[in-house]
């Protein structure tokens, strides 16, 4: 008999959390106004808001942080983590920031000017928002498939290589750079592959320009290369990491993500004109240059975090729990993007909640009626998220209206997900019977979601 898959690690510490009544979680959710960012962390049994710093450390991680250099200029613990990040990606110039937002800050704020265009595939919020505060074109050539939630296709992150060489050919002179995030989060947490980056490299030496990579889950993205790309089976994830970074300039890395801890971040590159641009933005923004927002400490557990995760074990068991809460959805007819992304399942809400009118937020009474149902945390990525036409003030629903089940890594057991998976199992029973949604009663002009309050419009 074959024996079963299990994870790669056994656990030496774990933290209590507890289960409510769904008595308590109907009167919690109304004091938070329906918004599940306004509940106490407390209030959750299982959260699934992000995968953003709520992994869970290992004891090497947790050693090296006592080995943390605080001193302000030349700390041992920043060489540390800029040998290992050199080693991996084979860029030479390390600039660390507080999270990757704070990178996209300090490295745009040296690139991108009014009325340049920057190409990518579904560019994160932050880095449109970076992008679009100056007065610059944030542009989607996400690959079309990646909108059709049913169809598989292995790597749905891809750049719309035809759609970029049209960009490039009009308008090569306002374009700074292309930035291409692996994973693609917003299409799914969906891969790009190896061919696909080097296409996109291949058109960016045709019309001179650089590429960033924004790699928040770069070492998914490379399991996804080893597990789905012809040629790859035998390559280790750190051979595949180091030909990823080869197609590109420089790296921007919210690190709380694929180097497994709470807070960093960091810019990487081969060039040292964007390094000499960026340093001058890192020191007011940031921090010395050497420690730019970060600890001692924490440089040294993202050292370690970057080695740990671009071993396969770890991805494997990763991606292979996100896989398995699929699966159990897949029982239940659940529909999702298919296929099962790295770091999270995004349901699609148009499909669950056929009865709820768009107008009235789909995506977020299904996160309500989840965390009504069993008091699991999920994020709408859906018509709230996308904000207001700047112009018209409409709100904008021509995209997927998702609810996105973020699953931090090594932190729940599958038993965990399992309860995800039966208590959606039965809100999608009894989907039918919920034909109301909720209507805004306060919100903010930009980035409405975090702080959104709405009301009920049937009897709660
Ligand atoms: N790029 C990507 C692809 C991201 O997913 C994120 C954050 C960032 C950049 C910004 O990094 O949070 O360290 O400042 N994504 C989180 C999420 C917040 O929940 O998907 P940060």
């Amino acid at each position: 008999m074959n024996l079963p898959f299990a994870e790669s690690w056994r656990i030496k510490m774990v933290e209590p959390i507890r289960t409510s009544t769904r008595e308590e979680r109907e009167q919690w959710i109304k004091e938070a106004h329906y918004n599940v960012f306004q509940l106490p962390a407390e209030q959750v049994y299982i959260d699934l808001l992000t995968d953003s710093g709520t992994g869970a450390m290992s004891d090497r991680q947790w050693s090296a942080m006592m080995m943390g250099d605080e001193s302000y200029a030349g700390a041992r613990s920043f060489f540390r983590m800029k040998d290992m990040i050199t080693r991996l990606t084979g860029f030479e110039y390390v600039i660390p920031t507080h999270q990757g937002r704070a990178a996209e800050n300090v490295l745009f704020s040296a690139l991108v000017k009014e009325g340049d265009i920057v190409p990518g595939n579904s560019h994160f919020d932050t880095t449109k928002g970076h992008i679009e505060s100056r007065r610059a074109t944030a542009l989607d050539c996400t690959i079309a498939e990646a909108k059709n939630t049913e169809l598989d296709h292995p790597f749905k992150g891809n750049v719309d290589l035809a759609l970029l060489e049209d960009v490039l050919r009009e308008n090569g002179d306002k374009i700074p750079f292309i930035i291409v995030t692996i994973t693609n989060n917003t299409a799914g947490g969906q891969p790009v592959s190896m061919a696909n980056l080097k296409g996109v490299r291949a058109l960016a030496d045709k019309y001179g320009k650089p590429v960033v990579l924004d790699s928040a889950r770069f070492a998914e993205n490379a399991y996804f290369i080893k597990t789905r790309e012809e040629g790859y089976a035998d390559k280790t994830i750190k051979e595949i990491t180091r030909e990823m970074f080869d197609q590109a300039d420089a790296m921007t890395m919210s690190a709380k993500k694929d180097a497994i801890v709470n807070m960093g971040g960091f810019i990487a590159t081969r060039r040292p004109d964007w390094y000499e641009a960026a340093k001058c933005y890192c020191i007011p923004f940031e921090g010395y240059l050497t420690y730019g927002g970060m600890n001692g400490r924490d440089m040294e557990a993202l050292a370690v975090g970057l080695d740990e995760n671009t071993e396969f074990d770890n991805l494997h068991t990763r991606i292979h729990q996100v896989q398995f809460l699929a699966s159990l959805l897949d029982e239940y007819g659940v529909p999702y993007q298919r296929p099962a992304g790295g770091h999270a399942i995004f349901i699609d809400a148009s499909k669950v909640l056929t009865n709820v009118p768009k107008e009235e937020f789909p995506a977020q009474t299904l996160t309500v009626e989840l965390y009504k149902e069993a008091g699991i945390r999920g994020c709408e990525i859906g018509y709230i998220l996308a904000d207001r036409d700047p112009v018209t003030r409409e709100n904008r629903f021509g995209g997927l209206d998702l609810m996105r089940l973020a699953i931090p890594r090594r932190t729940y057991t599958d038993n965990h997900m399992r309860v995800i998976a039966a208590a959606l199992r039965n809100v999608y029973e009894r989907r039918d019977s919920i034909t109301r949604g909720y209507a805004i009663t306060e919100e903010a002009p930009l980035m409405r979601h975090f702080t959104v309050k709405l009301a009920p419009l049937a009897e709660q």
